[in-house]
């Protein structure tokens, strides 16, 4: 890539299309509370996209608008609105049949669709997310909600039997926690959020969410469809500071589940103010350094194309991305030859342009915390290996590939969560089993191979370092039906559709000794459907 294309990128960028443009800056007034959306006249925070355009002489973040910045009484109102609804266990929500409260989540999608174009749009604007990769967040979305209704209809269907063990009959279903807070990362605000929140309401917990912290004025379009789909208070959505809001309802001990995806620093900081820690659950998602492993009989053709695919997409800011490559030294040189070129090949610019890849950042110093990455491995010997890696214009840079990384730079132990991508070669299988061994993190690692007894020899110990071993692909989270999560620091909590109604609930039961007296009352309540738990209906 020439410096002058990188110089360039957003003076030589098209206009966005009509439909995936954003005319006006929305000065987002309002808060879900309680059912009813609050207008807040108290100090607000801009939004700014990562894209630039021209102002003056000068190219600077184009202006989205604004959020209110809402403080700790908001939060106490927020929590007593989520207190009131899930009323200890008593509200409506929590003892709602689950064919109702499934009716209230597809009326929900339903609104949510509606307002798809806008959302889209915002998630674009607001994080750099390609438009393709954006309009597939929001669709990935909504099929993630539609299978969660479908999973939860199975669950209740395997419950709606009574059991007999010895001489006792039981009921076990799955009933809600409480008042759950969560948070979702700005990498994903939609998704990750909504894989989330979707599961923590269905079984019947209240939720009070603040949006990440950039993605968050597409969350305005669906305020009032959260309004119109749930009774008051059931779902409740605050904005400011993750300290200041979700801290101060973790301080006060009433919150039951903490479920966030983010980085560990605020989750621990979080986390530790509760005063009541065994009753807090928590559902994280947190830091991954994930590895690629790529043997000396890898399909190179396909390790290249995977693992720029896998470190990055997004231009690297996803947890699942390959943060680190280990390239047997017998073909690092041809590897690191068709990666760099491959790299070339990548389309740059705004990312409402057909087939880019390479997009603004929406962290205000996320390109100098990368160069600061960079700097060190490249004072300690690395080298930037393709031309121009690692430019800076503005909220853009241009992927730098580095090589060799050793284990006293920054870039071999820590997540870069940008476009780098560190590369080291290694002779001996043992070295990258070992870095794994010795790494903080445990979410996956991707391995490229053609021998099926080398990569059984791996699979075995790596099984037990990560959650997921990738064969000749890719690390990521989907499909959403398998297992996400994560060893060591790298989450707490395994999500997948089905897993996720699993954590957000927990098995509660009735127990009858048998005798004539409970066959009498059993078979009353179930006959005349007298209680919502104990019944046998099937859930059609
Ligand atoms: O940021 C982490 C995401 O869970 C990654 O999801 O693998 O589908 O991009 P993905």
């Amino acid at each position: 890539m020439q410096e002058s294309e990188i110089k360039n990128v957003f003076e030589s960028a098209t206009p966005a299309p009509e439909n995936m443009d954003i005319k006006h800056e929305l000065e987002q007034k309002v808060y879900l509370v309680g059912g009813e959306l609050k207008t807040w006249n108290g100090p607000v925070q801009d939004v700014y996209s990562p894209v630039c355009v021209k102002e003056g002489n000068e190219y600077v973040r184009k202006r989205l608008g604004s959020f209110p910045v809402l403080t700790e009484a908001e939060s106490m109102e927020a929590l007593q609105a989520a207190q009131s609804a899930y009323d200890l266990g008593r509200g409506e929500w929590p003892t709602m049949p689950v064919k109702k409260r499934i009716q209230h989540m597809l009326n929900f999608v339903k609104l949510m669709k509606e307002q798809k174009q806008e959302v889209v749009n915002y998630l674009m604007w607001e994080i750099g997310k390609n438009y393709p990769d954006s309009e597939k967040e929001f669709d990935r979305t909504v099929e993630y909600i539609i299978d969660t209704t479908e999973a939860l209809k199975n669950l209740d269907r395997n419950s709606s039997r009574i059991e007999k063990k010895g001489d006792i009959y039981a009921q076990i279903r799955r009933g809600p926690f409480g008042i759950v807070a969560c948070m979702g990362p700005y990498n994903y605000p939609l998704n990750e959020t909504f894989a989330l929140l979707i599961p923590a309401l269905i079984m019947g917990n209240v939720v009070i969410f603040k949006p990440a912290r950039h993605g968050v004025l597409l969350m305005h379009p669906l305020l009032k469809a959260f309004k119109d789909s749930f009774p008051k208070g059931v779902i409740n959505v605050i904005y400011g500071s993750g300290r200041a809001t979700i801290g101060a309802l973790m301080k006060t001990g009433k919150i039951d589940v903490f479920a966030f995806i983010g980085n560990s620093e605020s989750a621990n900081v979080i986390k530790k103010s509760h005063p009541k820690p065994n009753r807090l659950r928590s559902i994280l998602g947190l830091e991954a350094k994930n590895p690629a492993i790529v043997l000396a009989d890898a399909d190179i053709e396909l390790a290249v194309n995977e693992c720029i695919s896998g470190s990055l997409s997004f231009n690297g800011q996803r947890c699942t991305a390959l943060k680190v490559l280990f390239v047997h030294e017998s073909i690092v040189e041809e590897f690191n030859k068709k990666f760099v070129a491959k790299l070339e090949s990548l389309k740059m610019g705004m990312p409402w342009e057909k087939g880019v890849m390479i997009t603004p950042l929406p962290e205000k110093d996320k390109p100098e915390q990368m160069k600061a990455l960079i700097d060190d491995a490249v004072e300690k010997g690395a080298k930037v290996i393709n031309k121009n890696g690692g430019t800076i214009n503005a909220s853009f840079m241009y992927p730098a590939v580095i090589y060799p990384v050793n284990s006293t730079m920054r870039l071999y132990h820590e997540e870069q969560f940008g476009p780098v991508v560190p590369i080291r070669s290694f002779r001996n299988i043992s070295e990258p089993i070992q870095y794994m061994v010795d790494s903080n993190f445990g979410q996956q690692v991707s391995i490229f191979g053609t021998d099926s007894d080398e990569i059984a020899d791996l699979v075995d110990p790596l099984v037990n370092q990560v959650c997921r071993v990738n064969v000749n692909c890719q690390c990521q989270r989907g499909p959403d039906a398998f297992p996400f999560n994560g060893r060591k620091d790298s989450a707490e909590g395994t999500l997948s559709v089905t897993a996720a109604l699993r954590v957000f609930s927990i098995r509660t039961m009735v127990a009858l000794k048998d005798n004539e007296v409970n066959k009498k009352i059993a078979s009353e309540m179930l006959d005349q459907r007298k209680s919502k738990f104990f019944s046998t209906d099937y859930l059609l």
